[in-house]
This record gives C-alpha cells, structure tokens and sequence, in this order.
C-alpha cells in the first residue's frame, strides 16, 4: 500500500452521496451507477439514464467527475453518460438536427482546434451499417502506416465500438498525468476506442450530448502525440457523431464505404451529402465486398453487381479509391484481431488496401479532394 492508495468502491459511492440527482435524491441511491471500476488510481463508470433527462444530467455528470478526481489516491476519471437502449440492436440514429448550414464551415480560421500534434484527421464512414466500414479503417490505417506515416485509430462508433476486436485489445487504457488517457499501441497504430474503456456487453445508446461529450473526451483528453493521419472510425448513419466530429474537429476529408448494392449507394450518397453539408471534402469512395474470388477456382464473380461505386464515384464526381473483394481472409482475420494487412503483408489483400492508402495521401497532400479543404502537407 502507498501513501495515497486509491479509494474503494464504497468510498466513491460514499462520497457521490454529498451529489443530488435532478430529482434531488442522493446520485448513489438512484440506481443509475454502473458498476465502478477503479484500477491503479484509475476510476471508470457510467451513469445510466433516461435520454429525454439527458441535458440535466450533464453537469451532474461533470460534478460526478470533479468530485471523483478531487478524491485522494485518484489519478484519473472517465464518467460517462449513457442511457437505456430498450432492446438489442442498434439506436437509429438521433433525429435532432443541427443548425449546420454552409455558412458554418470550420475549415478555415476560427473554426474548431485541432489535435494538437496531428496532422490529418479522416473519417471512414458510410450511410449505412454492416458495409465494412471498421475492416475498411483499420486496414486503410495500417496501409498508411505502411507508407512510412504515423497514424493513430480513434474509435467513434460508441454505439457499437470495433476496434477492441479487430485488434483483439483487452488491456484498459492507462493515465498521464492526472486526467490523460494514454492511447494503446497496436501493430505500430495509436489507437482508442470508448470500448477499451466500458464493458462490451453494456446495453446503451448515446444520444446528441453523450454522443459528443464522449467524442471529445476521445479527441481531447487522450494523449495522442504526433500523427500523420488520424483514421476515425465513424458509426453507420449520418446522426450526431458525424456532425460532432465535424464541429469539434477540421476533418481534413472523409472516405465513404460501400457495397456495390443500389441500396447501399443510396446510403452512400447520403452520407456524401453530409459531409458537403459541413464542408468536409470527400477523399473518395471504397467499394467494398466487391467481388468474389473463388478460393477454390480462381473463379471471380460478380456477387452484388459489382462496379456500381465506381460508376457513382464518376457521377458525384468524387475520387474512386478501390475495390476490396469479399473474402473469407478479411472477415477472418478482422473478426480475431488479426487484421489482413498487417498479418498478411504480402497477400493480394494487403496489396489492395496500400493502394487504397496511397489515394488517399495523395487526396490529403495533393488537395484533389473534391471540396474546399484545408491543405494538409504530410512528409512521409
Ligand atoms: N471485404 C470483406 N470480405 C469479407 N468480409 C468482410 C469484408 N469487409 C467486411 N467484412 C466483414 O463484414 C462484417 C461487417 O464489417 P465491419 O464491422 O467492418 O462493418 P461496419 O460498416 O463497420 O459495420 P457497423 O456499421 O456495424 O459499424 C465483419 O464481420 C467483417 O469481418
Ligand atoms: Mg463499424
């Protein structure tokens, strides 16, 4: 035992008692307090509630996380806010709108600041859920990586985070300094996700202001340190993550996924148009699960009409930056924490992911994506 030894379980809820949910009753007997983890000084819970109450327990959650860290023996705190999903599945996404118009560009001065150390931040998105958006990310990242940069994972599917199993990450991450989080290293990439920091199996959703503070706290309080690229993770939909992310950081550009299915492209557009919407440049369009390869045969067919993203590429007049085959490697080795790239460096499929990447840099250096966009130089 040291000096400060951090408080326990009981200390915490012990001291949380002195703070008054909205209705007035003493936070610990409210029943909206996960399970509290405390490790090596380090203390991670969240606080489950209604969504409609959502905006008046923000600042109870930010007085939850003062009083928390003011305890002695406390080297760091992550309260986060969540609330009750009814069933399984995931939430549609938040329907609120936020007032975003044109005029409200972040790329130039005065908008949002950036991660300080971090150079480039793009986000991997789609319209819609399932297309490979997460094996997409982390492939592209280690692509990038491949080409001599320094790149970091940031997770902001909080709906649904992947990264702990793409890369197979239990471990939690550990503090700097107080409030820091320090990111986890995995195959040469900084990577964070809210998963590394909650229990899997934890039913939630996170509507508008814990989609947000949860996303700053990702973006904010993680020591990410100096990056090339920052790959963002996004989940499926165009809600308040993608808009978040757009308000707290200048995305240098986004890079959409989708199957070759109409319906999928459909989703693509939408998520195209959302970006527009906040002036974020498209670096381009990945069409994924393009076509099948017989492993057997050496057969290649066209399973889903293969082709279609890169016609719809041609007429939103936005980069095509590849086709990636369905394959068992892929969802194998994504789904055990073994991902293609770096396990299979040089398959066929790594091939095709660092070609993807090398787009994609020069989308990022060359400033040919498609909007207005902060130019980014990148030294490889
Ligand atoms: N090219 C591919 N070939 C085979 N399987 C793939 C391919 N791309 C993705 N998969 C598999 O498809 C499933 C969904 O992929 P992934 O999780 O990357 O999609 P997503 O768009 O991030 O989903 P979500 O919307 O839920 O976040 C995973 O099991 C993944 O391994
Ligand atoms: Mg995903």
């Amino acid at each position: 035992m040291t000096a400060t030894s951090a408080p326990t379980k009981q200390q915490i809820l012990d001291g949380l008692a002195a703070i008054s949910a909205p209705d007035g009753s003493p936070l610990p007997k409210t029943g909206t307090l996960s399970e509290i983890v405390v490790s090596d000084g380090k203390v991670f819970f969240s606080i489950t509630v209604d969504a409609a109450a959502v905006k008046a327990w923000e600042p109870i959650r930010k007085k939850v996380e003062d009083a928390v860290r003011a305890m002695p023996g406390v080297t760091s705190v992550m309260v986060a806010l969540t609330a009750e999903r009814a069933g399984g599945g995931k939430p549609a996404a938040p329907a609120h709108a936020h007032n975003h118009g044109p005029g409200s560009t972040h790329a130039h001065g005065g908008g949002p600041a950036g991660v300080p150390g971090v150079k480039a931040i793009i986000a991997v998105a789609s319209g819609k859920g399932g297309v490979g958006k997460s094996t997409t990310a982390i492939n592209l990242a280690l692509g990038l990586r491949d080409l001599g940069l320094k790149v970091g994972v940031l997770d902001a599917d909080i709906y649904g985070p992947s990264l702990p199993k793409l890369l197979a990450i239990k471990e939690r991450p550990q503090t700097l300094g107080g409030t820091r989080l320090k990111p986890i290293s995995s195959y040469g990439l900084t990577v964070m996700s809210i998963g590394f920091l909650i229990e899997e199996e934890t039913p939630m959703i996170w509507r508008g202001p814990m989609v947000m503070s949860a996303i700053t706290q990702m973006l904010r309080e993680v020591e990410w340190g100096t990056l090339d690229v920052m790959v963002v993770d996004m989940p499926p939909g165009t809600g308040d993550a993608q808009l978040t992310m757009a308000q707290q950081v200048p995305l240098a550009g986004s890079v959409i996924v989708s199957t070759p299915q109409d319906l999928a492209l459909i989703d693509a557009r939408r998520g195209i148009a959302m970006f527009n919407r906040v002036n974020v440049p498209v670096l381009g369009i990945v069409e994924n699960m393009s076509f099948f390869l017989c492993p057997h045969c050496g057969e290649r067919s066209d399973v889903f009409g293969h082709g279609g993203a890169r016609k719809e590429a041609e007429r939103l007049k936005v980069p095509f930056l590849g086709e990636v085959p369905l394959d068992m490697a892929i969802r194998e080795t994504s789904d055990s924490g073994l991902p293609v790239v770096a396990t299979q460096p040089d398959g066929p499929l790594a091939k095709i992911y660092r070609e993807i990447a090398g787009k994609v840099r020069d989308q990022l250096q060359g400033g040919g994506a498609a909007r207005a966009a902060p130019k980014i130089v990148i030294e490889a």
